[in-house]
């Protein structure tokens, strides 16, 4: 950890040329992000009214989307290696169908922006191979046995992305949004994009089911990507995000969970966790003044715990945000061929990109307002969560007291946000390092320096 005075903001800086005229990155890959939600939408159809509408709830409003545009971009910017360096490619277009599991049901409606996406869903029963999601892999949509080679020309002429690599970002913001369901479950938010949270609108439970259903669905799409390095990375960022949320469980959630169920009129008492297996794995605990000062009252090992709170901080961020992003990232190199050198550049760009991208939600849950936000703010100090700016409060007066009047007194914000630069400016170093100069590789270099700036 870097102290975060400003001459190494100044100096972060200077490292990055501006760009002079910057552009919106969304216009290089609009048509792709415009196709992205009613893909979705295509890939989540189910049977079941009220599923359909829970599963669909949190993408018919406009969230940020910044995972599939990070993975749409990278899959565009690495067209412009030469195809002779992409000779790990192993491409083929038959096996990513437009629809896998509904290509048969029409009726599902392309306007994904209505109040509901699923607006005629009984309809929507499908036949039993449809609903047992069975399609052959060799399906009609094979395209035949072109040469590889001449296949691959094709697609980086016409748009440069593989269908695979489409297929990828659409993926990632399912994983995303089941995560988004379960998490507000979680931290008991009753807010999403500016109106109620999945839970708030339908209950905790369906919203876990949903999630649930979301991750399913992204399962299957992901097998059906047929490379088992990706299977094997994507379905690891799903582990990684439950033990990114585990690392972040305090005992104090377990006394606000329900322990007593109506059955009619009665009230049962159901069994309350003894919370001793909870000694373990959960969130790095801030010692209390007694524990943190000897005898004397002098600081005792206060940089050795400083430095492991920061240790478990950042660890919980990686697996929380940065793992999907830079995993889906190192999936993107991997679908479009390319050497080993360019995978680990690409995975360590979405590694550096995902932790600038959490300190500053974790600085904005300061600074915003819940309008703002569209979510609930000061949520993580209401949680207990010990994010970057409680952690630089601490480090700065070891006796504590008051945290949030440490917060201010210090400006820990500020000192955040000169660590999320840290990790900005190591993230634009591997864009440099993985790609040629590109208008997609401008378009990530101006989103990766709008993370900095972003108010939500
Ligand atoms: C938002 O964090 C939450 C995440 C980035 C991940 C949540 C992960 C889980 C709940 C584990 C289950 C995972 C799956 C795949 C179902 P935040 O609370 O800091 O952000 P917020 O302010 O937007 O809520
Ligand atoms: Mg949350």
């Amino acid at each position: 950890m870097v102290s975060p005075t400003k001459d190494v903001v100044n100096s972060a800086s200077k490292l990055i040329n501006p760009l002079k005229s910057p552009f919106s990155p969304l216009s290089v890959v609009s048509n792709e992000m415009e196709t992205l939600t009613k893909n979705i939408t295509k890939l989540i159809g189910s049977g079941h009214p009220i599923l359909n509408r829970i599963s669909g709830y949190y993408f018919e409003q406009e969230g940020k989307k910044v995972r599939p545009l990070l993975v749409l971009l990278l899959s565009k910017a690495l067209t412009e290696i030469p195809l002779n360096k992409r000779t790990r490619i192993t491409i083929d277009m038959h096996d990513i169908p437009s629809d896998p599991v509904y290509k048969n049901n029409k009726s599902l409606p392309d306007n994904t922006k209505s109040a509901s996406i699923f607006d005629n869903p009984v309809s929507n029963f499908s036949s039993l191979n449809i609903l047992h999601g069975i399609q052959s892999i060799t399906s009609p949509l094979t395209k035949g046995s072109e040469p590889l080679e001449k296949s691959i020309k094709e697609l980086d002429i016409t748009n440069g992305i593989l269908p695979k690599q489409r297929r990828l970002a659409e993926i990632v913001e399912m994983i995303h949004t089941a995560s988004l369901l379960h998490d507000d479950v979680i931290d008991f938010s009753d807010q999403r994009r500016g109106r109620p949270s999945g839970n708030f609108q339908f209950s905790n439970k369906m919203a876990v089911l949903a999630g649930d259903f979301l991750l399913g669905r992204s399962v299957v799409a992901i097998s059906r990507l047929r490379n088992s390095e990706v299977i094997e990375l994507i379905s690891n960022c799903i582990a990684n995000l439950v033990e990114g949320e585990f690392m972040q469980l305090k005992n104090t959630v377990i006394d606000r969970e329900q322990f007593t169920l109506m059955t009619g009129n009665k009230e049962k008492q159901l069994p309350k966790p003894t919370g001793k297996e909870l000694d373990i794995g959960h969130d790095f605990r801030l010692p209390t003044i007694e524990e943190s000062t000897n005898q004397n009252g002098k600081n005792f090992q206060h940089d050795i715990l400083i430095k492991l709170a920061f240790d478990h901080y950042l660890h919980k961020t990686y697996l929380k945000t940065a793992s999907l992003i830079s995993k889906s990232l190192r999936s993107t190199a991997i679908l479009g061929g390319c050497d080993e050198a360019t995978i680990e550049n690409c995975y360590q760009f979405g590694k550096n990109l995902g932790i600038c991208f959490q300190l500053v939600d974790d600085l904005l849950d300061y600074t915003q307002d819940s309008k703002a936000l569209g979510k609930p703010a000061n949520n993580d100090l209401k949680l207990g969560l010990a994010t970057a700016p409680v952690l630089f409060a601490w480090k700065m007066n070891p006796q504590l007291g008051s945290l949030i009047e440490n917060v201010h007194k210090y400006d820990t914000v500020e000192m955040t946000r000169a660590l999320a630069l840290e990790y900005r400016d190591k993230a634009l170093k591997n864009l440099h390092d993985a790609l040629p100069k590109s208008k997609a590789r401008d378009a990530l270099e101006t989103l990766t320096m709008s993370i900095m700036t972003r108010k939500k």
